[in-house]
This record gives C-alpha cells, sequence and structure tokens, in this order.
C-alpha cells in the first residue's frame, strides 16, 4: 500500500525544485504526495537558512510535528540549506528527528528511509558531493500534469558576497553539461511541459570551470530551438556576469521571456564594496540602459538589502535615488540579517533593529507605488499569457502569466492549460492583472 508523504518548503525556487526532486524520487518508493500532515507516514521539512526568519521556521515547523511523531510513528526528517548548515547538531537538538539531508544527498533519500523503516536508526548525509551527481535530473515517469517547470543549470556559488550564507550551504560552483541540461529539457518538452525556468545562484557564469563547454547566451539559443518549449525564463543573475551577448539574446531568442531578476543590493557604492558585489551602481545602471535600449517592454526586478552594517542615511538614500531612477516591476527587499561564518559577521557597525526596520518601510512604500503604476500602464494592452491553471481567486477564473511574468487572472475554461492566449488587460492590481480572452484575435 502507498504511504504518504508531507513536504513543507521554505526559501528559494532551488528549494521549490529541490521537493519536486524529492517527491519524484519517493514515488519511486510508493509514496504519494499528501497536503495534510495530519495523515502523513513521512514529513520533510525543506529549510532555507538565508536570514534569519526563514531559518527559525525549522524549529516551529519541528515543534508542530512532534506530535505526530508520538501519535503515529511518521518519519521526520529536515532538508535543505538548514540541514547542510547545522549537521549533526540538528540530530542532537531534536530527539525525533529521524534524518538530516544535506544540499547535495537528495538522491540518498530512498537508500535512508528504507535503512529506517527496516532498523530503525537517525542519519545525517551533509557531504558534499564534488562530482556533481547531484545534478542529475530527476524526472518525472509519465505525462507532466504541469505547464512549466525548473531545470538546474548549475548549483553553488564561489562569489563570497560577504553578508550571503549560500556558497557555505550549497557548496562551490558547478555548472551541469550542457548536453545533460538539454536532454532533459527535450524530455520534459515530450512530457507536455512549454516553459522551462533555468536555475542556478548566477545562471549568467554558466560554464565557467567546465573545459570546452558553450556560454550562457549559447545554452540559451540552443534551448530556443527546442520543439514544443514555448518560453524560457531563468533565475537569478548576476549583475557583474550580464554580457551583451545576453542582452541581445532578449531581441534574438524568441522564445526568451522579457524579464530579467537583478539583484542590485545596495545603491551605495560603499557599502557594494563592502558587500563584495564587484560592481558599481553606475555600471549596473548602464546594463540596465542596454537591457531596455535592446527590449524596451523589459520587466525587471531585483533583491535589496537595508541595513548592511556600516550603512548610513546617506548610503541608505543612495539605494532610493536608484530604486526611483529604475522604476522596477518589483522588488524584494530584506533587513540585513547577520549569518554565522560570513565576512560580514565580522564588522562592528552593525546597524540597529529599529533603524533597519524603518528604512524597510520607507524603501516598500516607495516601491508599492512603482509596482502599482507599472501594472496599471498594462491596462488597454493585449498580452500574451500561458495558462497556468484555477485561479486561486475565484473557480470560475484562470490563471496565466505574461511574458513580463506578471499574474493575469480572466475568465475562461481549464482545458485552456498549457495554451498561450491572448487577453485584454482590463485593470492592473498591486499583485496582478485582470484581464478578459479576446476571442477573435488572429
Ligand atoms: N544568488 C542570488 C541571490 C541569493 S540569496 C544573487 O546573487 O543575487 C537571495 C537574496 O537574499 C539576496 O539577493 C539578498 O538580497 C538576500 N540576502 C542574502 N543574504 C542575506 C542576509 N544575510 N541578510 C539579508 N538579506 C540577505
Ligand atoms: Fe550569495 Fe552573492 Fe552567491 Fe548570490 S552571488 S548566492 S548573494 S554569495
Ligand atoms: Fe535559502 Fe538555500 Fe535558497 S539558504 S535562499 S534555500 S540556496
Amino acid at each position: 500500500m502507498n504511504k504518504r508523504v508531507y513536504i513543507e518548503t521554505y526559501g528559494c525556487q532551488m528549494n521549490e525544485h529541490d521537493s519536486e526532486r524529492m517527491l519524484r524520487l519517493l514515488e519511486g518508493s510508493y509514496y504519494l504526495e499528501t497536503r495534510d500532515p495530519q495523515e502523513a507516514d513521512l514529513i520533510l521539512i525543506n529549510t532555507c537558512s538565508v536570514r534569519e526568519k526563514p531559518e527559525n521556521k525549522v524549529y516551529s515547523a519541528l515543534g508542530r510535528y512532534k506530535r505526530l511523531k508520538e501519535e503515529r510513528g511518521a518519519v521526520i526528517g529536515v532538508a535543505g540549506c538548514v540541514a547542510q548548515q547545522e549537521g549533526p547538531r540538528l540530530l542532537d537538538r531534536v530527539p525525533y528527528l529521524d534524518m538530516v539531508i544535506g544540499t547535495h544527498a537528495i538522491s540518498t533519500l530512498p537508500d535512508l528511509l528504507e535503512k529506517i523503516e527496516a532498523k530503525g536508526g537517525r542519519f545525517c548525509k551533509t557531504e558534499f558531493d564534488e562530482k556533481g551527481n547531484y545534478l542529475k535530473s530527476i524526472l518525472p515517469p509519465g505525462s507532466h500534469p504541469k505547464v512549466k517547470s525548473f531545470v538546474t543549470i548549475m548549483q553553488g556559488c564561489d562569489h563570497y558576497c560577504s553578508y550571503c550564507i549560500v556558497p557555505f550551504v550549497r557548496g562551490r560552483e558547478k555548472s551541469r553539461p550542457s548536453a545533460e541540461i538539454l536532454e532533459e529539457i527535450r524530455c520534459l518538452a515530450e512530457r507536455g511541459i512549454k516553459e522551462v525556468c533555468l536555475l542556478g545562484q548566477n545562471v549568467n557564469g554558466y560554464g565557467r570551470g567546465l573545459e570546452g563547454e558553450i556560454g550562457f547566451s549559447e545554452l540559451l539559443c540552443r534551448i530556443n530551438e527546442i520543439e514544443g518549449i514555448e518560453r524560457i525564463r531563468f533565475t537569478t543573475s548576476h549583475p557583474k556576469d550580464l554580457s551583451d551577448a545576453l542582452i541581445k539574446a532578449f531581441s534574438d531568442l524568441s522564445k526568451l521571456c522579457e524579464h530579467i531578476h537583478l539583484p542590485f543590493q545596495s545603491g551605495s557604492d560603499r557599502i557594494l564594496e563592502k558587500m563584495h558585489r564587484g560592481y558599481s551602481t553606475l555600471s549596473y545602471l548602464e546594463r540596465i540602459e542596454r537591457l531596455r535600449a535592446r527590449c524596451p517592454e523589459m520587466a525587471i526586478t531585483a533583491d535589496v538589502i537595508v541595513g548592511f552594517p556600516g550603512e548610513e542615511e546617506k548610503d541608505f538614500n543612495q539605494t532610493l535615488d536608484l530604486i526611483k531612477k529604475v522604476q522596477f516591476d518589483d522588488l524584494f527587499s530584506f533587513k540585513y540579517s547577520t549569518r554565522r561564518g560570513t565576512g560580514a559577521a565580522q564588522l562592528d557597525d552593525q546597524v540597529e533593529e529599529k533603524i533597519k526596520q524603518e528604512r524597510l518601510e520607507i524603501l516598500q512604500g516607495i516601491q508599492r507605488e512603482v509596482t502599482l503604476q507599472k501594472n496599471v500602464a498594462y491596462e488597454g494592452r493585449t498580452e500574451e499569457v500561458l495558462v497556468e491553471g484555477c485561479s486561486k481567486q475565484s473557480d470560475q477564473d484562470i490563471t496565466g502569466r505574461t511574458r513580463t511574468n506578471k499574474s493575469v487572472n480572466f475568465k475562461g475554461d481549464l482545458q485552456l492549460v498549457g495554451k498561450v492566449v491572448p487577453v485584454r488587460i482590463t485593470k492592473g492590481f498591486a499583485h496582478s492583472l485582470r484581464g478578459e480572452r479576446l476571442l477573435n484575435a488572429s
């Protein structure tokens, strides 16, 4: 009889993708997914340690599931970046935890479960896999019920920005061979996938360190040729590695969607230097200009940190100047959070929590207005929307995304899922667009 697995996921798209990969592996061990932890035989918490808030979620989640362990004997595991960071300490701290699965150890999951089910025991797998076997594709067995899929093209990060834990929990940067990536995407297209999102910490550095391998823009060209794939996206890009060839790809490749997520982190050169980002605000702005010159309809989103150690009022004001200049479609803004072991953790000019909070609110207030205006500017336009499924707000509506990655809700039939349809935008809201399907569009 099938058993049930419940997976709770925090963090970035890489973690979302890893959760999907774990589910696929577990299907081979006769586990089916459940959305109700109460009926689960296996509970996995896929964790993120990028900032304090997501990191702490693992302990409250574990607290919630303690009872299920006692009452139902559910097996409990922690995966992801906190698992990688804490390793055996997690097993020591949480006596009812059965396994800790590091970021390179996902493929060991079926084996660990077999051992636990047969003989019990508690396991911790956090060795880094230098050969990169953990990057190998784990494809869905048959036809895929989804419209879009992530595809990992590289893992890890060698940038060591001074605030960031990611290089420590995801290991060294490693690109997958392009032949493997292209094969995976061909298989996904055969299974009905229409959109791929290429994943990596700095995808535009793709190919670095792989002898004779193609670069990122050439990889995009080859994916653009794959029959059945209609849209290509990628995340995240590093401003330092944003080449002219990539900028050109946005106007040359028909399937490459007009959206880029290009974190800038701060608008102050002094702070950027302390962060070890490797670019100046001027060069960031020049790149944005070049992107818009090539592709005027391009949607641009970014990440920004407020309250990095030593950030003064004037640095923060420069960050505000930058966001006013660029007019981002959306912005993910964070208060600086000290991460043990990172370079910035040693700096002693930490910014007070109260000031960080005030700066965050000011910045978010400005951006909220810009995002709304950007969405309102879509009113009256006709957009190509790839339909993804039923809308969360109403059974009558379906939902999809524009090429610029805006969510659109409109009246329609679920038969349209997986199709690209023309939709006239009737209203722009803070987080989405409303539209109506154009039936007579040629
Ligand atoms: N590889 C991506 C981002 C990875 S982490 C890049 O280089 O852009 C996602 C975002 O979390 C970062 O862009 C940054 O804005 C934020 N972040 C990372 N570490 C942080 C920290 N210690 N405190 C606050 N925000 C942080
Ligand atoms: Fe972190 Fe910097 Fe690497 Fe991005 S580039 S993952 S922010 S170290
Ligand atoms: Fe978090 Fe790990 Fe992603 S720290 S942001 S889940 S790489």
